[in-house]
Parts: structure tokens; sequence; C-alpha cells
């Protein structure tokens, strides 16, 4: 199998979660002893996917001056990818701050620490330092300053990548820039507000898609949960990718592991089909366990998953 190259550009974030029986009203303190630290953000998260899957990885983003930085590059080293692209920011790592209620209701506060500090500068020295090939793949969201996503799409650009872009969470963007993605990546949530329609199936993803396509990008990929995936590519047509049936534990960095996996997997010229099938299956064992990127299989697990 062909070892892609990818230079991830993307968030990193420590998620600290309490499980509580009801959330604090302003002044109340309230007590759990139901707590985890998972490390986080789709940038590090998608990295991690890929790298697990076999491609060579290097992340570009930022950490802060903390002792979560050192986990956060630790996990990354560990799973394969090469961390020399992370620079450290003064101030805080990204952290989500989560609640989850006895009825699963969530309350996210993010804070996004390091990664509001990620320049256009420190994405241009990172891609300069070792000058991938041209045929590699840039992979990156919207977790980071917009004009930092701008110049990463631009050094893909001069350097012949092509750009597999997951336009999450949805900011707002002038006209033509989605243009700038190969392939343009979002779940259904994240189609419904790009394209102004309410997506929740096959037939209504298919539909986000030829729209996405209307705005410049070679393929549009829109994730539905339970109900697969559609991809609508100007040269490869329509090609809807069932999910595999398994029990759900814990959905976390699904989406994640779907687009990491998927860049791994893909050589960028033949047909996307194949890859997009392996992704679903590394996504359905993401999703059978606990926990969000402990819970992101290497490509051996995908492998005895398809058995
Ligand atoms: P996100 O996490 O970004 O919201 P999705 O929920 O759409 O992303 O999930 C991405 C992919 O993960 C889906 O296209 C599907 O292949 C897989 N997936 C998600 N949820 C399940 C599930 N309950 N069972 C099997 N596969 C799933
Ligand atoms: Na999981």
């Amino acid at each position: 199998m062909l070892k892609v190259d990818i230079t991830v550009v993307g968030s990193l974030n420590m998620d600290i979660v309490a499980v509580v029986d009801h959330v604090p009203q302003a002044g109340e303190t309230v007590k759990t002893p139901h707590a985890h630290l998972y490390t986080g953000g789709k940038g590090a998260n998608q990295a991690i996917a890929a790298a697990r899957h076999g491609a060579r990885v290097r992340m570009v983003g930022a950490v802060g001056a903390d002792a979560f930085a050192t986990t956060l590059r630790a996990v990354l080293q560990s799973s394969g990818g090469d961390v020399s692209g992370l620079v450290e920011k003064r101030g805080p790592s990204g952290m989500a701050l989560i609640t989850v209620e006895s009825d699963g209701q969530n309350r996210i506060v993010v804070c996004e620490g390091a990664n509001r500090m990620l320049t256009p500068r420190d994405v241009e020295r990172a891609c300069s330092a070792s000058p991938w090939p041209p045929g590699s793949a840039l992979v990156v969201q919207n977790e980071i300053p917009m004009e930092t996503v701008r110049h990463a799409l631009d050094v893909a650009h001069r350097r012949g990548w092509r750009v597999i872009w997951n336009v999450a969470p949805v900011v707002p963007v002038e006209a033509g820039l989605l243009g700038e993605g190969d392939v343009i990546v979002v779940n259904e949530s994240e189609a419904s507000e790009l394209v102004g329609m309410d997506v929740a199936d096959i037939e209504t993803g298919r539909m986000a898609c030829e729209r996405l396509l209307k705005l410049g990008p070679g393929m549009a990929i829109v994730t539905l949960g339970a109900a697969g995936s559609i991809a609508v590519s100007s040269a490869w047509g329509i090609m809807s990718t069932p999910a595999y049936q398994v029990v759900p534990v814990d959905t976390t960095a699904a989406g994640d592991t779907f687009l990491g996996v998927f860049a791994a997997d893909w050589d960028g010229v033949t047909s996307p089909e194949r890859s997009l099938q392996i992704a679903s299956a590394a996504a359905a064992v993401c999703v059978t366990r606990q926990g969000a990127q402990d819970s992101i299989p290497t490509r051996e697990d995908v492998i005895s998953f398809l058995k």
C-alpha cells in the first residue's frame, strides 16, 4: 500500500469532562466522583487517526506553556506522528470544559488557548523546515484562526498538495474559498448550516454535496452518523457508503477518525470508494469504544474488524 504523506494543520485540546447529577447554578458548587481527562481537538484527533492508519503524519499546531502540552505532544508521538511542527505559546493549551448530566445533556466551554495563537508564519516555518513532496495531503479544520487556515491552503497549492478540509466548526468564509479544498468534509449539521437546508439522510446529504460542489471543490463528503456517508465528486460521481452496524458506546471522535483514515488511505488519484469504506469501518470501531483519542483504531484493528 502506498504511504500517504499528510500535514495536519489544526487544533489540540485537553478535554476535561465531569459527569454530574445536575450542573451548578450561579454561586453553587457541585461535587462528582466521575471525571475524565481526554486529549482531543479535531486537528490532533485526525492526525492520530491518520498516523495509526499508517500514513506519515506531521502535525502543525500550537500548545500552551503548561503540563497539558507535554501530554498532547506525547499522545501524538506515541501514535507515530511527527511533532516537530508544534509550537509553544504563552498561556494555556486549548481546553474544553465539559459537563455531562445524568440525562446525557452536554454543556461545553471551549477555551481556545494556544490554538487561537497559531499564525500563518508558524505554518510557513513548519512546512518549509522539511518541504514534503507534491502529491502529499493537507488536512485542515476551522478550530484555528481563519487567516492561518487560508495560509495553510496557500502553502498546499504552492507545493502541489491536495487539500482535505473539514469545514468545522462552520464559520463565515468569503465566496469561493471553499473551492480551495479538493475535498470538503462536513457532518450533517455542518452541512445544513453551510448550504441552508435540512440535511438528515442520504438523499438530502446528496443534495447538500451537489450544492457544495457548485462552490468549487472537487469532492464533497457529508457524514450522517449511523446512516453512513455520501460523497459526490466531479470525477467519480455519487458514492454512498453505509455505516457498519455496531452497538455504539461512545461516538466521540467518530467523524475525526473517518476523516483521518480517509486521508491516510486515499492516494488522491484512484477512485476514493474503497477508502471511504475503510474510513467507515475505522469510525465504526471508534464508536464501539469508550473515550476519545483512545478509541481511534490502528490499521490492524480495522483489518481485523473487517475479517
Ligand atoms: P461527527 O462525529 O463529525 O458528527 P458522524 O457522527 O457523522 O461525525 O460520524 C462519522 C462517521 O462515523 C459516519 O459517517 C459513520 O461512518 C461512522 N459512525 C458514526 N456513528 C456511527 C454509529 N452509530 N454506527 C456506525 N458507524 C457510525
Ligand atoms: Na469513541
